[in-house]
């Protein structure tokens, strides 16, 4: 097993991956602005990484074979939107440049499904469902325009050939306390957003549990080196955070979905892991119906489109 250096490990997201991998017996490195890093990190660091000083130097520091980077500003329009696009874009730049100029194996970059432009306020409709890696993009905000820019700031950094690099998409990261009550990264509780489909509905209803998310970067660790340079993945859950069949659903509450939704019958999601699951071996194992901690939930199983 391997050193792996974590940024944004103390993020919803960061605190699984920190736990998997070290379960999974790498040495992990966490480096946050924040504390919150999980006791399963062989260090954690304080560094901003938007400083490319702080970047290189804690990279140098350690030497570590993987670069696992997460740190964002998570949340589209929570801070104002040149902060946004100026924060993230220098945070995947200064860790990729670093990495690849220090010489690490392998490096896995966060972006997120936003990048395909649901919830334009002009309007937005997929050119096919499922989506997959091979759907146009479509940003729209500072937050989804700097992870494209982050996807392609890694692919230009593969071109140097000297480091693999790959980006995930994760779905809505649903971490364990979530699923007990606390709210999630939309300030809803998860039990909101299924009662409520508006909320969920914009982002056609995806997510994902945190431990999956961090199992599909533990696989990532490990294939990258046998993987072609620069690919992106989706990493969703196998089912909608909905109760009813997106069928149903999505033509309610996403207008434009209604030529493409019809084949979303049961509990089918909106976007495909197909690519996932063919590179990696990879697929999500919990599901909102397994995790959620209400017992009167359990029992919802989805119905078949009419
Ligand atoms: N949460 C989601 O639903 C979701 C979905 C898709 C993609 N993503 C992406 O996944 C990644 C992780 O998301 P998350 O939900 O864990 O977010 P989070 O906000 O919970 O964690 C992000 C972490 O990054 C750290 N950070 C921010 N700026 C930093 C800086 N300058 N230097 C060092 N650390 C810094 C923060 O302190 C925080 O702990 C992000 O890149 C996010 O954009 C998240």
């Amino acid at each position: 097993m391997s050193r792996v250096l974590v940024t944004g490990s103390a993020g919803r997201l960061g605190r699984s991956v920190v736990s998997t991998l070290a379960a999974a017996g790498h040495e992990v490195i966490g480096v946050d602005s924040a504390p919150g890093t999980p006791p399963e990190a062989a260090a954690t660091l304080p560094a901003d990484l938007t400083d490319t000083g702080e970047a290189f130097e804690v990279i140098a520091r350690f030497r570590p074979a993987s670069v696992i980077h997460l740190a964002a500003i998570a949340t589209p329009f929570s801070r104002p939107e040149s902060v946004i696009f100026k924060v993230n874009t220098q945070l995947a730049f200064n860790v990729c440049e670093a990495s690849v100029a220090l010489g690490v194996g392998s490096v896995v970059v966060a972006s997120s499904p936003t990048v395909i432009g649901y919830g334009a306020p002009g309007g937005w409709a997929p050119s096919y469902l499922p989506i997959d890696e091979d759907h146009p993009v479509r940003p729209w905000n500072a937050y989804n325009l700097s992870k494209v820019a982050a996807e392609q700031t890694m692919k230009a950094f593969a071109e140097a050939g000297t480091t693999k690099l790959a980006a995930i998409r994760p779905c809505f990261v649903i971490p364990p306390e979530e699923w007990a009550g606390a709210p999630t990264q939309s300030g809803h509780t998860v039990a909101e957003r299924l009662d409520r489909p508006e909320l969920g509905g914009v982002s056609l209803f995806n997510y994902i549990d945190s431990r999956d998310a961090a199992d599909m970067v533990a696989v990532l660790v490990e294939a990258l080196p046998e993987l072609p340079n620069g690919e992106v993945f989706f990493a969703g859950a196998t089912d909608a955070l909905a109760r009813k069949p997106l069928a149903d659903l999505l033509p309610q509450v996403v207008p434009g979905t209604e030529p493409f939704a019809a084949g979303l019958t049961g509990a089918s999601p909106a976007f495909s892991t197909a690519k996932a699951e063919r590179l990696l071996g990879w697929q999500a194992k919990r599901s909102w119906r397994t995790e959620l901690h209400d017992p009167d939930l359990h029992d919802q199983e989805p119905k078949e489109a009419e």
